[in-house]
């Protein structure tokens, strides 16, 4: 049977289409594969956010070509940010890749799997071994196939961005903002929810700029609107930004018992100087006045940011002010980055900080963050707490992995307890053991079908404890 294979990059922005790829290609008679070596079409979802991601894109391509070799009729597609930004060079630069589609591009990518379709022989099971040997693992992406992608559905609630941090690539790869109509994301969610999703991510650049015009419903009014859909577990929503945090919304985070309590509010920088020229729209009074209404409104969430350290002009000083608001904020995760000049964007052509000056100051940042992100994971030790699982630990196979509502990664042993199982019931209950800056590990003490009901007991003690108890 004709499969597809899809391999997402970058942030909930491409996890949303590479959802809606696998849903067309399901819809025309593909099967969803979790192995390359087993597909008809490789899709690769690029991100371009910054330099590293655009090397890695390529790296995956040329990973890919190996399989081409092995078996010419296996068609390479590269979708999203990078091949909009290079959709004209792609092609010369990876001259085995076999069709680019831009973001806009994504109902052509569609309509191309529909035409491919009927090539693919559907009694052409004779996969060469030289297919199968090539390591569809290392450094990969996320894939849409994976066993337990179901649960988790991610929801465009908006297209694009048209605030121009001046770092920033996105507006340039995927276009101005444009809000779904509300009663589409609607629909959306609750197609979700009956194919037995059991966590809705609203996703967007800046979520809670949305606005439906007609009918001038905005952001708390959406989240009001998804979080009464029958059937819904648990609601979440990425990224805001800290200029349309409002006193609203607030107000209807903290009223909707259904929401992760988590809030994702990047930052960037602890200095004024930076934002302005980062043309970040707050000041960072203005983002503590937000944090202070937020701590009040929603007492004991996790508050996660994104940081960005040696922007053009960044002093020492500016970093320092960095690194005071990390330590007053205690976030309980962050993703820190060091400034990644970007074709096309302002500050790419300002002058740049030395790489050795951003890396040292990534690495102090880091020992800052981690402190409280580790402080976060030990307030968890000796508790149970429920989390939605994830796959398999990529480190040891005998693991699962799972991420509690305020999205700390558990790790626990399976023991006797079949993956089966576990994809019709994936909350797992966890008592936490121990506390590390990566999150938390511990024991399976029950699994549930859904968030609210009642534990049902199971014993996943590792195995090999049981083989010694019997001695
Ligand atoms: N829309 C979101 C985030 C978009 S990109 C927001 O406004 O917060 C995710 C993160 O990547 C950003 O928050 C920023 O921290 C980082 N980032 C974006 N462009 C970057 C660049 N050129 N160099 C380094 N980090 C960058
Ligand atoms: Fe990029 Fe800024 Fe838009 Fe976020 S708000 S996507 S950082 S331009
Ligand atoms: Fe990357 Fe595009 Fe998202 S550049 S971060 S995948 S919007």
């Amino acid at each position: 049977m004709a499969s597809i294979y899809i391999e997402t990059f970058g942030c909930q922005m491409n996890e949303a289409d590479s959802q809606y790829i696998a849903d067309r290609a399901a819809a025309s008679g593909y099967a969803v594969t979790g192995d390359a070596a087993q597909a008809s079409v490789v899709v690769i979802n690029t991100c371009t956010v910054r330099d590293n991601a655009e090397k890695r894109a390529y790296g995956r391509m040329a990973h890919f070509k190996a399989l081409k070799a092995a078996d010419p009729r296996i068609k390479l597609v590269v979708c999203g940010c990078l091949a909009e930004q290079d959709r004209d060079r792609m092609q010369g630069k990876a001259p085995y890749v076999d069709a680019v589609f831009g973001t806009r591009d994504l109902a052509r990518l569609g309509d191309a799997l529909v035409a491919w379709r009927s090539g693919f022989d559907d009694d052409d099971e004779d996969l060469t071994e030289q297919r199968l040997l090539v390591d569809p693992l290392g450094g990969r992406g996320d894939c849409v196939g994976d066993a337990y992608a179901h649960v988790r559905a991610f929801v465009n609630v908006q297209r694009g961005c048209s605030y121009y941090c001046t770092y920033c690539i996105v507006p340039y790869v995927r276009g101005r903002f444009d809000n779904r109509p509300a009663g589409d994301i609607l629909a959306e969610c609750r197609r979700a929810i009956e194919r037995g999703a059991r966590e809705i991510t609203l996703v967007g650049q800046t979520v809670n700029a949305y606005r439906e015009p007609a009918s001038g419903t905005d952001f708390a009014d959406l989240l009001a609107a998804v979080a009464a859909l029958d059937g819904l577990d648990r609601l979440t929503f990425l990224t805001s930004h800290p200029k349309d945090y409002t006193a609203k919304l607030a107000a209807s985070m903290s009223a909707l018992p259904a929401l992760n309590p988590r809030f994702h509010l990047p930052v960037q920088s602890g200095s004024d100087p930076i934002l302005r020229r980062m043309n970040r729209k707050y000041t960072v009074a203005q983002y503590r006045e937000k944090i202070a209404l937020f701590r009040e409104m929603c007492p004991d969430w996790a508050l996660t940011t994104d940081l960005i350290v040696a922007f053009p002009g960044e002093t020492e000083h500016d970093f320092e002010a960095t690194l005071a608001l990390c330590d007053e904020m205690r976030f309980a995760q962050a993703f820190m980055f060091v400034y990644s000049p970007r074709r096309g964007t302002p500050a790419a052509h300002w002058e740049q900080i030395a790489p050795e000056i951003g890396n040292e100051r990534l690495r102090r940042l880091a020992a800052v963050v981690d402190r409280n992100v580790r402080a976060w994971h030990e307030r968890k030790r000796g508790s149970v707490v429920r989390a939605l699982v994830q796959g398999p630990s990529r480190k040891d196979r005998t693991k699962i992995a799972a991420k509690t509502i305020d999205n700390v990664t558990i790790i626990a042993p399976l023991g006797s307890l079949a993956e089966a199982h576990l994809q019709a019931k994936p909350w797992i209950d966890v008592r936490v053991d121990e506390a590390f800056t990566w999150g938390c590990a511990g024991e399976i003490l029950g699994v549930a079908e859904r968030y609210a009901a009642a534990r049902e007991p199971v014993d996943a003690r590792p195995t090999i404890d049981l083989v010694a108890a019997l001695r």
